[in-house]
């Protein structure tokens, strides 16, 4: 069991202020992942929250063509089960989005609690048939990375290896605290290697900057650089399906695992 308390899946956020550090790929390649483990019927459900939809485009859904998206269940219009639809891959759904998002921001902010809208959704009854939500952010933190971070148990931070990226997470670090002062004490956060590639010097040294800074709260388990990841959106599949044996998809698969592990401490530990 997976599941923090019996009414609510685990919930993760896939956060970064920085585009292009893989939030997507990892929301959908975890996801899938999690959802296809050699027979554990682990259901997952992939909730896009960013105006871009390449989450909902990486799993094959045309975000021009939808009628309702993440947007109306977060503005009540909706219900989140309502919106979500199955994906090709078992166990996997998805809650789609579309540009429409980009007013979201707007017309959700100043709203008393807003901040608390997805937590909401997913404290629902219905919900409770998922074990699993990841949540992938857009690359600000606005209204919808807010309602991610304080919905989720756990906050997965993506850093590409390159110049500045351990810079660039300070200034995340201070909206985390921010979060858990005010609207989710409990948010516990891993930041995830990501585009490692072992022979390049910089790989290294940016791993090394991280561990010597973050310690245990940085995955042990890195994402190398892999083409077949670039490609598996464009067919419209995760990695699991569209390269098993790839490197991609055993990394992916390892990253899994450490996270099963260490939800199964946590809940050992209280
Ligand atoms: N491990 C990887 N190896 C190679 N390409 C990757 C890897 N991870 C992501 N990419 C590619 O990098 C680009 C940015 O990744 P994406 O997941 O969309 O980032 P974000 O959601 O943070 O903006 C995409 O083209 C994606 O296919
Ligand atoms: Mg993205």
């Amino acid at each position: 069991m997976l599941t923090p308390s019996p009414a609510r899946p685990l919930t993760i956020a896939i956060g970064s202020q920085k585009g292009g550090v893989s939030k997507t790929t990892t929301t959908v390649s975890l996801g899938a992942c999690l959802a296809d483990d050699n027979g554990a019927s682990r259901r997952v459900l992939l909730i896009d929250l960013d105006p871009q939809a390449n989450l909902t485009m990486a799993l094959g859904v045309q975000p021009g063509s939808l009628r309702r998206m993440v947007g109306d269940a977060l503005l009540d219009q909706s219900s989140l089960l309502a919106v979500s639809r199955e994906s090709a891959t078992a166990n996997l759904d998805l809650v789609p989005a579309n540009q429409g998002l980009l007013m979201l921001d707007k017309a959700l902010l100043g709203r008393p609690g807003f901040e608390y809208r997805l937590k909401q959704q997913l404290s629902r009854p219905q919900a409770a048939q998922y074990d699993v939500v990841l949540c992938d952010c857009p690359p600000a933190f606005g209204t919808l990375t807010l309602n991610a971070l304080t919905a989720a148990d756990l906050l997965i931070i993506p850093v590409a290896c390159e110049y500045f990226a351990a810079r660039s997470l300070q200034q995340f670090m201070e909206l985390i605290q921010l979060v858990k002062n005010n609207t989710n004490p409990q948010l516990r956060y891993r930041i995830l290697i990501t585009m490692f590639d072992k022979r390049n010097r910089i790989s290294h040294v940016i791993h090394d900057q991280l561990r010597a800074k973050f310690g245990d709260a940085v995955f042990t388990t890195m994402i190398s650089i892999d083409t077949k990841l670039r490609e598996s959106p464009v067919v419209g599949q995760p990695i699991t399906h569209y390269a098993p044996h790839s490197r991609g998809a055993d990394d992916y698969r390892a990253l899994a695992a450490e996270l099963l592990h260490l939800v199964s401490e946590w809940k050992l530990n209280g």
